[in-house]
Order: C-alpha cells, then sequence, then structure tokens
C-alpha cells in the first residue's frame, strides 16, 4: 500500500519521480505527490486522486529544475484521501519532508507529544509525525534525527526524508514494508518496487529490516540502526521495462489475461524435465525433512488464499498429505496446533502481504518448516522463509491478480507432485504422465484464448444484473470463489461464490427468474452432482451460465449459456477454468465503464493489517 520514490542525481528530477509513480499507482491512487530541494528551500505539489490530477498539477514550472527529491502515491489508511493528507508531508519549518509507507502504530501518543511541545500538524495522517520527529532531533545531522526519530517510532514503515539545507541528500528507512535502492552511475534511486526505477537502472540493491540508507548521487551506504555500514550485494534484475507498458493492450488487465500461457510456461521452466522427476532448486528444505511432514497448512489472503484452496485438492489427492489452510489474518490471531513435521505454505504474489507475513514468522516461531510461494524475488516473504518457490509469472501492474494467480496454481501443483515423488504416494509413471499433460497446458490455453468468443457475448447480456451467484463443487469450488472475487473487485456488482451442495443450505433464497448464477461444471467425478444442483437453480427459473468441458453437449440443454474449455484431468482443470470467469469479469467491469486496472478502494500490495 503506498507506493515510494526518492530520486537524487545530475538529472531534473520531477519527471523522474512521476514516470517512477505511474509504474507504483498500482500501490495506491487515492493522492500523489511530489516534495524537491529546489535553490536551498523544499516545493511540495500534491494531488487528490490518481496520478493524472498530479499530473495536471505539476503542468507548468512546478518542481522543475531540481536534482533530488520524493514522490508518493497513497492508499489512505489514516485520514481521508484529501490534499492536507496526501504524502509528501513538511514539518512546521517547511525545511523538512518526508514519504511513508505502513503505519506509525503509536502516532497518536507522538502527536500529543510533539503538539504538547509546540508542532503544528496539517494533516490526519499517523506519517505526518515523522517529519515533526526529524524536525525535533534535527541539529544539522540529517541521519542522526531520523536515526532517533526510528528509535521513537513503532509499527510497520518504510519512507525517505529530505531536508532543504542538504540539497542532494536522501535519507531511508524501513521495518516490514518494502524499499529498494536502484544504483545509476552518478545517480541512484530508492523505491517501494523496481518497476518505479526499472527504465533506469537494473542494478539493485535490497534494505533490510530496521536499517537505513543514505543515498547521495555519488553513492549510498546502508547502515544499521547504531550507524554502523553494512556490506550489501547489488544484484543485476533481469526484469524488461517494457512489462510494465501495455504493449498494444487497452489495460494491464486484458494485457496479462493473455500472457497466462507464457507466464506459466516460465513456471513449469526446467522442473519437469524430459527425463522425469520434478525439480524444486530453490526449496531448500532437504527431503528427508519433507518426506517427514504430516500436515501442510496454507496461508495466504485474497487470490492467493484460492490458489491454495486448489492445493488442498491436489496436495491430499497426489501427495495423500493432510491439508489445513487459512486465511492469514485468521491464523495469525489463532493459536494453530503446529510442530516440526508441519509445512507452512505461504503464498503472497508480492511477497509483502502484511497478514500473510506475520502468518509465516509465528509459524516459524513454533517450529513449522515454511515455504514461500511468491511471484517476486527478494521479498520479504524469501527472507521470512526456510524454503522459496517462485511462480516466476513476471510483472503484473493490474490490481486484479490473474497470471499470477495462474502461476500460483501451477507452482502449487508442482509443489503437490515433487510432495508426491518423495513421499511415494504416485509411482513415477503416474507422476510423469501428470507432467506432461501440464506441460501442455500452456498451449491449450493460447488456443483457448485466441478463440475465445463467448465471454464478451455473455457480458453483453448479464454486465446490468445487480448480483451474481457462483456454485462450484471439488477443485471447481475455489475457481468459482475467484470468479466471484474478480467481478466484485473490478465491477462493484455483489457476488457470493458458495459450495454448489451448500447452495439449498441458504443462498437459494437469493435466486430469483432471470439471476444469473454461473456453474464451473467440468467432467470429473462430481460432474453429476453439479447437474443436480444446476436443476435445482434452473427450477427457481434463475440463468445459468456454465463453465464446461470441451466436447459436453449435454450441458447445452441444462445452462442459458455455455463458455468451455479445453479437456484436461479434473487437478489441472483449475488452470483453464479461470481463465473464462477472468474474461467474464473483465468484460463486464468494462461495459460497465469501470476502471479494471484501478479499483476503487483497492491496493495490490496490502503491506497494512
Ligand atoms: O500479494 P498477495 O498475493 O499476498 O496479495 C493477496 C491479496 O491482497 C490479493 O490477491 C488481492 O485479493 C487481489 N486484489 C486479488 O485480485
Amino acid at each position: 500500500m503506498c507506493g515510494i520514490i526518492a530520486y537524487t542525481g545530475q538529472r531534473q528530477c520531477k519527471e523522474l519521480l512521476f514516470q517512477g509513480l505511474r509504474k507504483l499507482e498500482y500501490r495506491g491512487y487515492d493522492s500523489a505527490g511530489l516534495s524537491v530541494l529546489s535553490n536551498g528551500h523544499i516545493e511540495l505539489v500534491r494531488a487528490v486522486g490518481n496520478l493524472d490530477s498530479l499530473e495536471k498539477e505539476l503542468e507548468g514550472d512546478g518542481c522543475t529544475g531540481a536534482h533530488a527529491g520524493l514522490g508518493h502515491t497513497r492508499w489512505a489508511t489514516h485520514g481521508r484521501p484529501s490534499t492536507a493528507n496526501a504524502h509528501p508531508h513538511l514539518d512546521c519549518t517547511g525545511k523538512i519532508s518526508i514519504v511513508l509507507n505502513g503505519i506509525i502504530e503509536n502516532y497518536q501518543d507522538l502527536r500529543e507529544k510533539l503538539t504538547a511541545e509546540g508542532h503544528k500538524f496539517t494533516s490526519e495522517t499517523d506519517a505526518e509525525v515523522v517529519s515533526h520527529l526529524v524536525e525535533k532531533h534535527y541539529d544539522g545531522d540529517l541521519v542522526e534525527a531520523t536515526r532517533l526519530s526510528i528509535g521513537e517510532i513503532s509499527g510497520h514503515y518504510a519512507f525517505c526524508v529530505i531536508h532543504s539545507g542538504h540539497p542532494d541528500l536522501i535519507v531511508g528507512a524501513r521495518k516490514e514494508c518494502p524499499l529498494l535502492i536502484g544504483v545509476g552511475e552518478g545517480e541512484n534511486f530508492i523505491a517501494s518496487a523496481i518497476p518505479a526505477f526499472l527504465s533506469e537502472t537494473r542494478d539493485v540493491m535490497v534494505i533490510g529490516d530496521d536499517e537505513m540508507v543514505v543515498m547521495t548521487p555519488d553513492g549510498v551506504q546502508i547502515l544499521d540502526l547504531d550507524k554502523q555500514p553494512l556490506d550489501r550485494e547489488i544484484t543485476r534484475v533481469s526484469w524488461n521495462a517494457d512489462a510494465a507498458e501495455k504493449g498494444g493492450y487497452e489495460t494491464f488487465m486484458r494485457k496479462e489475461i493473455y500472457e497466462q500461457p507464457d507466464s506459466l510456461t516460465d513456471t513449469l521452466a526446467g522442473r519437469l524435465p524430459a527425463g522425469g522427476g520434478i525439480v524444486l532448486e530453490e526449496l531448500a528444505i532437504p527431503d528427508k525433512e519433507l518426506a517427514k511432514i504430516d500436515k501442510v497448512y496454507i496461508v495466504a489472503c485474497g487470490t492467493s488464499y484460492h490458489a491454495g484452496l486448489v492445493g488442498r485438492y491436489v496436495l491430499e489427492n497426489w501427495a495423500r498429505v493432510a491439508v489445513e489452510l487459512d486465511v492469514a489474518s485468521e491464523f495469525r490471531y489463532r493459536d494453530p496446533v503446529l510442530s516440526p513435521t508441519t509445512l507452512v505454505v505461504g503464498i503472497s504474489q508480492s511477497g509483502e502481504t502484511a497478514d500473510t507475513l506475520a502468518a509465516m514468522r509465528q509459524a516459524r516461531s513454533q517450529g513449522a518448516r515454511v515455504l514461500a510461494i511468491t511471484n517476486i524475488m527478494g521479498s520479504q516473504a524469501t527472507r521470512d522463509a526456510d524454503g522459496i518457490l517462485y511462480t516466476r509469472a513476471g510483472l503484473e501492474i493490474g490490481v486484479a491478480a490473474t497470471k499470477t494467480h495462474v502461476a500460483q496454481i501451477a507452482a502449487i501443483q508442482l509443489l503437490a507432485l515433487y510432495l508426491a515423488q518423495i513421499r511415494q504416494t504416485m509411482d513415477p509413471k503416474e507422476i510423469s504422465e501428470v507432467a506432461a499433460e501440464l506441460k501442455s497446458i500452456p498451449d491449450l490455453m493460447r488456443n483457448y484464448l485466441k478463440n475465445e468468443a463467448s465471454a464478451y457475448e455473455i457480458a453483453k447480456r448479464y454486465y446490468q444484473q445487480p448480483f451474481f451467484l457462483y456454485l462450484g463443487r471439488g477443485v471447481g469450488l475455489p475457481v468459482c470463489l475467484e470468479g466471484a472475487l474478480k467481478l466484485k473487485e473490478i465491477s462493484y456488482i455483489p457476488t457470493e461464490a458458495y459450495a454448489a451442495g451448500e447452495m439449498k443450505h441458504g443462498p437459494i433464497a437469493l435466486l430469483d427468474k432471470g439471476s444469473p448464477v454461473v456453474v464451473v461444471a467440468n467432467d470429473g467425478h462430481v460432474y453429476e452432482k453439479v447437474v443436480s444442483n444446476i436443476e435445482e437453480v434452473r427450477a427457481r427459473r434463475a440463468s445459468v451460465i456454465a463453465v464446461a468441458t470441451e466436447g459436453n453437449e449435454r450441458i447445452k440443454s441444462l445452462s442459458d449459456d455455455v463458455m468451455y474449455i479445453p479437456r484436461t484431468s479434473e487437478m489441472l482443470s483449475p488452470l483453464l477454468s479461470v481463465v473464462p470467469l477472468q474474461l467474464l469479469a473483465y468484460y463486464i467491469a468494462q461495459l460497465k465503464g469501470c476502471n479494471v486496472d484501478q479499483p476503487r478502494n483497492l491496493a495490490k500490495t496490502v503491506t497494512v493489517e
């Protein structure tokens, strides 16, 4: 939540900061702003709304000519979206400015104390206390003032600070919120995520928890909180800067839906060798230990949780291991029963979701082995885990997760096959058959996407409906939950997703003539049961939109509309059956005129609980 960028160098920083914010806008778009060091003073420009509003404010001379500064795009936590609450914030003197991502948990106490000492606050935010703390501690040394301020705050945060008396200095710090350094020649960047500076440099340094960074055009120094310098390697990232562009598509979400076959190919690459077996190199947890695992516990949020739900079916079915699953925000405040033979799998696209990280840390402190499934190299999740399984889906900008979800499903399928291999719950021939089928999915998906024509037509028929019900059984259930989440988050249409067998225990009361009911009805061992549920829906004269397996002609007579997906074995079907539901949600949102890449109130990376 919230995106930060800072620059110091020889070039004018206005455009660099603004373009960096464009790449971070997925992290929040309630307001945005820049503060730059300009001829011995700080110039501040802020605007409510997304970056288009800030762009208007910046037209003309605003912030021009400066060579160092800060940028911020906000997802509001404390204080409604307004210009006063927008970052950057200033201190009382106007000489210090900060941008912050995260939450200062003791801000009320600090604010009262600082107010009693004469500081005047101009916003309702928790972040503003940091600018006043730095002011209070400043005695000519910005690094020391920042260090002393960190000693007074609690919570989780990443922030950067500038002072008008230090025309090319940026000081940053982080605790449990992302902050990375982009190392250039005669210039340097700090940002919440790599895409913010990817068009300028690929050389990245990671800042750790409870560390500070001191940055000038000529160098970057990372310090611990006793101001001791720390060694840090520079990593060259291989991402392509074009990945953050729309590449001819009208939205990032559509581009990312169509990138799914390629993402999936990358997820599988090298992990299903021609000679047979499953190879998961970064797993890092010894096979000997994995063989002893007697329970897998999956923790995640949102779409990642839905991938975890698919994981439950494949882990039980293939690896014959007991699986428990919880949303991370519940897990972390329960008293889960874990042991050294429990494998806790944290799934997080960003690797920065506060609740998932807290759940993983809790699991580790209770002695469980922890595996992170994530898309982001070097993210916090990779540092809080014993082993890693990268989804390798590539950069995802659309707030609604699509390609990363499909990659997460594939990653957990790979894990299930790997455990089946170690635990010998499937014979090698069976594993090879599933592996061969898995390898064929990207092409099936590519063909499907090339020829898909029904989703838009169906969307046109139903987009004005006030409510959608989604029903599924077995591996079709997580697909429904994901389809329903996609529709509600980008079109704002209320949706419910239910286990089809549960419908008659309540949700059936919602159905009326014409109510759209999306049913995942792929061929498989629960297909006939799903058909019975379809009959119950039809008896209430509701409209059935089925996702079904190619070749199933009978479903046409049972449904008002059918979206066919290519035939696969049941356990692999979620990889494909989620795609028509992504498209349906996408087209409905487009027809309603919604901004699918920036749904209201959402942020892609939820670094607050
Ligand atoms: O980065 P994560 O996978 O941990 O994020 C989890 C959720 O916040 C995320 O999946 C969210 O539900 C998306 N808006 C889904 O489209």
